[in-house]
């Protein structure tokens, strides 16, 4: 059983005591730094003292670089007082594009950095689990998407009802991205995550810049898609979609093969005759996806981005047994590196994605290619936690038993943030407080 070994009797050196002051003197430039940037750019009527001497106000809290004015909703007409407007997926939406920056114009707040900004959608079926445990895994993979997103400021919404009723099924997804992107104009991406992926590294920040050209991004390999013709030649349990009406239009004619579309069976009919691999019956979004590629490359290709670079599409069996070596490479080079050791605020933590950038290269290039860096998001393919009906190759308790390990794997990267640990990924009930520095004595490790 892992547990942590840690030894109190550690030496202070001069390096140590000095710490606390340093420390000091960094954020008190830091502060007058912000307090400087705040009354020069956002509130230039606010004269340092009263930020200082007001305490019954939180002035201080306010101006933000990423404020959002969540009282201003001017009275001029946009898209949403159109009586024909439709959230979902039975009426085209045209001109999306002009309506969307129409509303951005109208509230400035949000227009600053809107390119940046990501909405994340996953979900489950209305009903309770039948697997005993199933709510409570999906609760904990809930947790997982939710501390991602507080950590890089995005905003999350579950769907918990089928938006469409024909679509009550592994397409429910679309029609939630269709809803989603109307309520949500403010959002350039919308980010679909299926409700058992878990995120397993928290500092990750998905490299957006490499899309600007693209308004899908998916996890997928050329090679599977037109020489393979394989159904798993992408993957929709985890993909970018832009707010546009290039992705509405996609999402008209995606669904048009779904159970919603009067040409259902023959879609089933002709995936499954045309890729390589399908053996179940029934047209499912992924296999209509590769289809789409496959056969309409010229028209959609363009424009999807087939993302293989990083590890975002990890298997459970393939990462699971190698957790404890994964961990000991993140910290041999913490041990290294003071300031990855160094505490600070939640809030900040995406300040440390340069630090690690520079020691990425010691972990190798990647998960999948041998190397020991976190797989971004880990996939339980063919689990089934909320029915508890999993492949029957998966012998016993293995994919429950996984999942608590890759649940704890990824909580360890929060609670660290709140100064605790699971010392055990097999069992989530038990955490340990974090000593100062760790894990900076080579005896701080996970064994
Ligand atoms: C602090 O701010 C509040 C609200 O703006 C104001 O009513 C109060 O008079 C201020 N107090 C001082 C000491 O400036
Ligand atoms: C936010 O919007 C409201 C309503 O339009 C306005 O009164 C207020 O001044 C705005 N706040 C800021 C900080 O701009
Ligand atoms: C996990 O730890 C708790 C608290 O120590 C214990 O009660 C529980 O039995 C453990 N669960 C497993 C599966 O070992």
């Amino acid at each position: 059983m892992p547990k942590f070994k840690l030894d109190s009797k550690s030496s202070r050196s001069f390096r140590d005591r000095i710490r606390p002051f340093l420390l000091a003197l960094v954020v008190s430039l830091l502060l007058v730094y912000s307090i400087w940037t705040f009354t020069e750019t956002v509130w230039p009527s606010f004269s340092i003292s009263t930020i200082f001497t007001n305490s019954t106000t939180n002035h201080f809290c306010i101006p933000r670089a990423d404020y959002f004015n969540r009282t201003h909703d001017p009275p001029e007409t946009t898209f949403y007082d159109d009586p024909q407007l439709s959230y979902s997926l039975d009426k085209p939406l045209d001109n999306w594009d002009d309506k969307r920056s129409s509303w951005l114009k109208l509230h400035p707040s949000f227009a600053d950095t809107v390119e940046n900004r990501i909405f994340l959608i996953t979900g489950s079926l209305p009903l309770p689990c039948k697997s005993p445990i199933g709510d409570h895994l999906l609760l904990r993979c809930f947790k997982n998407k939710a501390d991602y997103c507080r950590i890089h400021g995005y905003d999350i919404f579950y769907g918990n009802s089928c938006f469409d009723p024909k679509l009550c099924n592994v397409w429910a997804k679309v029609a939630l991205i269709r809803a989603s992107m109307v309520a949500h104009p403010e959002a350039e991406w919308i980010w679909w995550m299926d409700a058992e992926a878990v995120i397993t590294d928290m500092d990750f920040k998905i490299p957006l810049e490499r899309y600007k050209q693209h308004n899908l991004v998916i996890p997928g390999w050329p090679n599977l898609i037109y020489e393979k013709k394989s159904w798993v030649a992408v993957n929709t349990g985890s993909f970018l979609i832009r707010n546009c009406q290039w992705s509405l239009d996609f999402l008209d004619v995606w669904t048009n093969m779904s159970p919603r579309s009067p040409d259902y069976k023959f879609w089933s009919e002709t995936l499954k005759s045309t890729l390589s691999d399908k053996a179940f019956p029934g047209a499912d979004d992924q296999s209509s996806l590769v289809y789409l590629l496959l056969r309409e490359k010229k028209k959609w290709g363009d424009m999807i981005y087939l993302e293989n670079e990083y590890y975002s599409r990890g298997y459970w069996v393939e990462i699971v047994g190698r957790f404890n070596e994964i961990i000991k490479k993140y910290f041999d080079i913490e041990q290294k590196v003071p300031a990855l050791r160094r505490r600070r605020a939640e809030v900040v933590s995406e300040s440390l994605r340069g630090v690690w950038e520079k020691y990425m290269g010691d972990l190798g290039f990647g998960f999948g290619n041998g190397g020991w860096r976190r797989p971004f998001i880990t996939h339980f393919t063919g689990c089934q936690p909320c029915t508890g009906n999993h492949d029957p190759s998966y012998k016993g308790n293995s994919c429950w038993i996984a999942m608590e390990k890759v649940l704890n794997f990824a909580d360890n990267q929060v609670l660290r943030r709140y100064g605790f640990a699971h010392p055990d990924l097999g069992n989530g009930s038990t955490v340990f407080p974090l000593p100062f520095d760790f894990p900076a004595d080579e005896n701080n490790e996970l064994v």
